[in-house]
Parts: C-alpha cells; sequence; structure tokens
C-alpha cells in the first residue's frame, strides 16, 4: 500500500467537516481508505473490546438496496462508499475476551493479573450494566465514538461523509444478514461531496452546554 497523508490539520477537519447529502460518483483510493479505517479505528472502547463492525457497501445493487432501507436518502446509493456501521452485543464470550486479551499481551500491554480482571469484570459488567440501560445503548456508544472518530479522519484525508439514523432497522438487517445480537447503530456514506453544503446551522455555546460542576450551574470558562 502506498503511503496516504492527510490534506488537511485536525482543526480544519473538524471545522470543516460537514453531512454531505450528494456525492460524485469519484471513488476513494484503496489506500485512502485503508489509512480512513487504520486510524479511525483507534477509537476508544470499555475494556478495549471494540465491538463496532462495519460493513463496506461498495457495489451498486446493494447501495441501492440500501438506499432503499434508508427512506430512499440518495446520499447511500451516491456515495463510491456507504459503511453499515453495527456493534456487537457477543463480547463477554469467553473466546471473545480471550480475543482481546490475546491483542493485549502480544503487545506487552495485558499481563497475567489483568488478563484475569478482564475474564471477570466483562462479564459482570455487561450483565449489571451500571451506567447503561441495555446492552443496545452500550453498543451504540462504543460504534458511535468510532463513526466520529471515522468522520474527522476521512475528512483530514478529504473524504466528506454523512452520519444516517434514517433508516428502518428491521430492513438493513434483513437485506444485509445481519444477526440478532447485532445492532445496527447508523449508516456512513463516504466519498466527495457534490452539491453546496448546506448553511452550517451553527452550535451551542458552552453557556448552553457546559455547567459547572453540578447540572444547570452556568460554566464560566
Ligand atoms: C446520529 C445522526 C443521525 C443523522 N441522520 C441523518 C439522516 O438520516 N439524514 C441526513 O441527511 N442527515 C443526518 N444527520 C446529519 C445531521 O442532520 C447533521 O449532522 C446536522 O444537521 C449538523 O450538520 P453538520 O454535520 O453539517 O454540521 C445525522 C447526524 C447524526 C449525528
Amino acid at each position: 500500500m502506498a503511503e496516504v497523508f492527510p490534506v488537511m490539520g485536525l482543526s480544519a477537519a473538524i471545522e470543516q467537516r460537514r453531512a454531505a447529502r450528494s456525492f460524485s460518483g469519484e471513488p476513494i483510493p484503496a489506500d485512502t481508505l485503508a489509512e480512513i479505517f487504520r486510524l479511525g479505528l483507534r477509537s476508544p472502547s470499555g475494556f478495549n473490546l471494540q465491538p463496532w463492525r462495519l460493513i463496506v457497501v461498495r457495489d451498486a445493487e446493494k447501495k441501492a438496496t440500501l438506499q432503499g432501507c434508508a427512506f430512499d436518502q440518495r446520499q447511500v446509493g451516491e456515495a463510491p462508499v456507504t459503511l453499515i456501521c453495527c456493534g456487537d452485543r457477543r463480547v463477554a464470550g469467553s473466546d471473545y475476551i480471550e480475543s482481546v486479551i490475546q491483542l493485549g499481551t502480544d503487545l506487552g500491554a495485558i499481563n497475567d493479573a489483568y488478563a484475569d480482571y478482564i475474564r471477570s469484570a466483562v462479564p459482570s459488567t455487561l450483565e449489571n450494566m451500571p451506567s447503561f440501560g441495555s446492552l443496545e445503548v452500550w453498543t451504540n456508544r462504543h460504534t458511535m465514538l468510532a463513526v466520529a472518530h471515522l468522520m474527522i479522519v476521512a475528512k483530514s484525508f478529504g473524504i466528506d461523509s454523512c452520519p444516517m439514523e434514517g433508516f428502518s432497522t428491521d430492513k438493513v438487517k434483513e437485506a444485509f444478514n445481519i444477526p440478532d445480537e447485532v445492532d445496527v447503530c447508523c449508516l456512513l456514506p463516504m466519498g466527495y461531496a457534490k452539491d453546496p453544503l448546506k448553511e452550517f446551522g451553527g452550535r451551542f455555546g458552552t453557556e448552553k452546554v457546559c455547567f459547572s460542576d453540578s447540572y444547570g450551574e452556568p460554566f464560566q470558562s
């Protein structure tokens, strides 16, 4: 694979990333897509469980099917690549936990004591769910964080995207053979934006969304 380099820095990628509603058919170079995945999937996860799973849809017929599952939103079919971003709830299985342990052990990041801790803590955390009400919330939490990474990394390589919740989960699951224990968290068309983007809708300032020490207490920077 040839080395690929970002075309803009982090601040510019964050400021220039916009939800693209239309794409040119220009393909994403394979090296660029591989680098977007490599960097985007450095996203963090609880116990490093990495429950995200991505179906990379490039086939024109498959994209048309997916567009049909997404209220016919055209960006799904126009984009050269549309990801079906899923979260797999089956991470408490011992084989899966051992694969996470192996990954970290090979890199010298996990010793025997920590491996034992993971073996007991993962199943109990996912059973007791102290900070989430359902495993679906858990898979969405992690997968959407990875999606955020992917979008910013993609933009830094000049690739636009559009996070999407406008789709029928049942239809997507059926059309793409997605198992029951896997949640569809969002769609992410990716490519080169075509039409002028919508005007930037703005973001609330810290006075509205940040609090000081207790919910509702005004925040001053
Ligand atoms: C979880 C999520 C779901 C979204 N679903 C859709 C969608 O189905 N269709 C769409 O056109 N845009 C969708 N958007 C894009 C938002 O409308 C867009 O991000 C928002 O208006 C802010 O615009 P900006 O991203 O260009 O700054 C979604 C965004 C998020 C984060």
